[in-house]
């Protein structure tokens, strides 16, 4: 049976359909819950588990690639080796031989950093959470791109921050927009800072080109606002071209790293590379956070990154991406109607599409579901949850026929509200 409403599939577990439960605690809770949303995406995970659905709205890595005999290894070394400091607690910012890792690892990216530049956070997402903690008071502007990341969204929300968004196109962000945006702001409501993933964009997958990243750390530095630069897909690029960092550019930046998608995510091993005011206060915001992070899952990753051929299992991985991101854009040129459009992205995991604006995905989402595939839905990935016209496909973990039957399902139910709306506009009941 195929889950009835997209509705009833986020109600069910929460709450129970015979009874309506009110929370007796709901006047304990600070003003900030309101302001907290859930990710559609999350809600999705239970129906991406199932076999009559084939999803396309999480941006999971496809790890099935793993050398899981060298991880198990990687994992046995750890505690063999160094035990009694892999198990016991450790430093605030991590293992001075992680943030020496991260230190080598992202000269491939350009950056030159010292351990001391470096600290070790619970994958970018808990990064995400201290940036907010650490620079946003309850008002504060902020800047994002837009569409932009919904966990940064969900983690910079919980800080009350007022969250303007600056238009992009194929190139990436639109510097003149960026420029026009901070004009207006004036210095009453000066951004405390600018979030920007440059290389293969979560959601869109559109990169910044060389010339934009450039104007852009002149611009931030012209109005003296802080970059942050998340970096999660930067390794998966299709072409040769490896893009110039923000933070290669201009060593102001505050970088975000992670090892989710070139590892594991399920180790939750990420890193900030900061200037050291910066970094002191992140390192102040983490002691309340967590005291520390796991020394085990960093003494994994030293050990996978050192022992085994990482990028001999990137270069596996990458060309099946490639050949999926392939069959998803075949099959939306084959069955999608000439009203749409979409990003063709050199790297990373995702496409962006856009539908003519009276389709709201919101909506389709609930006939998607119906027909066996799901998408995340444009709404969620924009502050004010508007652009409902557009919507983010994953094409990292479903094979290439899969992909082709679920863009052609998707076309279906798109093309039939098409149809529908030109017999309206025909009929002279909608204008064109
Ligand atoms: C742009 C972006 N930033 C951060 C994250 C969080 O990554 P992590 O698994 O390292 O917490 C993701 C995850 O998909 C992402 O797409």
């Amino acid at each position: 049976m195929i889950y009835k409403t997209y509705q009833n599939l986020i109600s069910w577990g929460k709450m129970s359909t015979s009874k309506i439960q009110f929370d007796n605690f709901e006047s304990s809770y600070s003003n900030r819950m309101q302001s907290m949303r859930s990710s559609a995406v999350r809600d999705l995970f239970a129906a991406a588990s199932r076999s009559d659905i084939i999803s396309l709205s999480g941006g999971m890595p496809d790890i099935s690639v793993l050398p899981l005999d060298q991880v198990a290894k990687a994992a046995s070394d750890s505690i063999k080796e160094e035990g009694l400091q892999a198990l016991q607690y450790g430093s605030t910012n991590g293992r001075v031989q992680t943030r020496q890792l991260v230190c080598d690892l992202v000269k491939d990216f350009f950056i030159k950093a010292k351990p001391e530049d470096v600290i070790i956070t619970s994958g970018a997402q808990q990064a995400l959470d201290l940036i907010g903690k650490v620079f946003i008071n309850p008002g504060d502007t902020i800047l994002v791109e837009a569409p932009t990341y919904l966990g940064a969204l969900q983690a910079f929300s919980a800080y009350e921050p007022n969250i303007v968004s600056v238009e992009m196109d194929h190139s990436g962000l639109i510097i003149e927009e960026l420029e026009a945006t901070l004009e207006k702001l004036g210095r009453a409501s000066k951004p405390k800072f600018l979030y920007t993933i440059p290389s293969f964009q979560n959601p869109t997958g559109v990169s910044l080109t060389v010339e934009r990243r450039h104007k852009l750390v002149d611009v931030c530095a012209k109005y003296n606002v802080v970059i942050i630069e998340d970096n999660p897909y930067g390794r998966i690029h299709f072409n040769d071209e490896v893009l110039p960092t923000l933070k290669s550019l201009d060593n102001n930046v505050v970088y975000l790293g992670t090892v989710s998608k070139v590892f594991a995510p399920g180790l939750r091993c990420g890193c900030i590379i900061a200037p050291p005011g910066i970094l002191a206060k992140i390192n102040l915001a983490k002691q309340g956070g967590d005291l520390c992070g796991s020394a085990m899952c960093q003494v994994m990753v030293e050990h996978y990154f050192h022992d085994t051929d990482w990028r001999g299992t990137m270069k596996k991985i990458i060309p099946v991406y490639e050949e999926r991101k392939n069959a998803i854009l075949n099959a939306l040129d084959k069955y999608f109607p000439p009203e749409a459009s979409w990003t063709k992205p050199e790297g990373g995991l995702f496409i962006w599409v856009m539908l003519p604006s009276f389709i709201n995905t919101d909506e389709l989402l609930n006939v998607a579901l119906d027909n066996g595939v799901t998408f995340a839905p444009g709404s969620g990935f924009y502050p004010g949850g508007h652009a409902k016209s557009s919507f983010r496909m994953a094409f990292c973990f479903e094979e290439p026929k899969n992909l082709d039957i679920a863009v052609k399902r998707l076309a279906d139910v798109i093309n039939e509200r098409l149809d529908l709306y030109r017999a309206f506009v025909k009929a002279g009941v909608l204008k064109e």
